[in-house]
């Protein structure tokens, strides 16, 4: 089987791959996103690119080199290569030598910037499929925090669409007591490569929404390949939006990046108090996931219930039927069917 496919990585999809912030004006970054390394880099007028981090020539990490805001020197022999990934100069080579540079080119990546957020598309083939839809906002970003799980994605992923482990996993005083759990009743509806919870109160359990945002919090949430959940919770009078992206590093790390935007007055202290929390729930989530990957190496066997694992089971389903329609050229079939669905969180 092609190596491509063993891996259960999704290919033709947009990955979240770092903040813009992270990548100023002439720097690069070297990082790893579905095992490939992979350079982000912003030349001088502020234009991002992405080639990658292996150096055609030997190999050698090319973001441990110089960047001049338009070639990127590899710092082992010298060679240079632009911003599209083609080698501009290999110094060891006479001036009467055939001119190999020419023949010579690292891999590119197609890259877009939205909502202060970076994307990454990883191809399996030259096929390009359009950007997720996310629904703007005018607010700009106000944190950003990001932990790498050591786990494979699919754990990783799960656990943001898992509604039952809140009142185990992230009880405290602040967010939600331990065990304190009331019925819910979602409308779920498909969207593409995924499916959305439709507009809903948020639960009277969820203390930080009414400390945060004030009386009457309503939700909506959306769930899509490769990994992404879009939250957008509304009072009247503010709004706050979460973004969060599970992105593989390889087969056993995943970078859960988590960017956050609101209205509501509050300067420093407030992003110190939510960042603090914020960081809390992802660790709290990591240890989750550990213990269950623990586990999981005896047995891989899994009982997913109906209506609070309904979504996990459509991850998987979703997930196979983008493999079939990636490397099998089938017709995707996104699986999600309108429904209700019942649980106690
Ligand atoms: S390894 Fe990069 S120039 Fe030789
Ligand atoms: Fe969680």
């Amino acid at each position: 089987m092609h190596k491509m496919k063993q891996d259960n990585f999704l290919r033709n999809q947009w990955y979240i791959a770092a903040s813009s912030k992270d990548i100023k004006k002439g720097g690069i970054k070297g990082l790893i996103i579905l095992g490939e390394p992979i350079i982000l880099g912003r030349c001088k007028n502020g234009k991002l690119f992405s080639i990658s981090d292996n150096c055609p020539h030997r190999g050698t990490l090319l973001s441990l080199g110089k960047f001049d805001g338009k070639n990127i020197e590899c710092p082992y022999h010298g060679w240079r290569f632009n911003t599209l990934g083609e080698c501009t100069l290999i110094p060891s080579q006479m001036r009467n030598h055939r001119h190999q540079a020419d023949d010579i080119k690292t891999k590119s990546y197609l890259v877009k910037e939205h909502m202060g957020v970076i994307w990454v598309y990883i191809k399996y083939n030259d096929k390009v499929e359009p950007f997720p839809h996310i629904e703007n906002n005018d607010f700009s970003l106000k944190l950003y925090v990001k932990k790498t799980f050591d786990c494979n994605v699919d754990l990783a992923v799960t656990g943001l669409m898992d509604p039952a482990h809140g009142s185990f996993i992230h009880a405290s005083t602040f967010w939600r007591n331990k065990r304190d759990t009331r019925e819910k009743e979602k409308r779920l509806k498909p969207i593409k490569n995924g499916w959305k919870i439709e507009t809903h109160k948020v639960s009277s359990n969820s203390k930080a929404y009414r400390i945060f945002l004030g009386s009457e919090p309503e939700s909506k949430i959306s769930y899509f390949l490769p990994g992404i959940r879009h939250e957008i919770t509304t009072t009247n009078k503010y709004f706050y939006s979460g973004l969060t992206a599970c992105t593989p590093v390889d087969n056993s790390r995943t970078t859960v990046h988590h960017f956050m935007y609101w209205n509501v007055p509050g300067g420093i202290f407030l992003k110190y108090i939510i960042k603090k929390l914020t960081i809390n729930f992802l660790n709290q989530d990591a240890k989750a996931v550990l213990w269950m990957k623990e586990g999981k190496k005896y047995s891989k066997r899994e009982f997913l219930i109906d209506d609070a694992d309904l979504q996990i089971k459509w991850y998987y389903e979703l997930k196979r039927n983008w493999h079939k329609y990636c490397y099998d050229d089938d017709v995707f079939i996104n699986p999600v069917r309108e429904t209700v669905a019942r649980w106690k969180s």
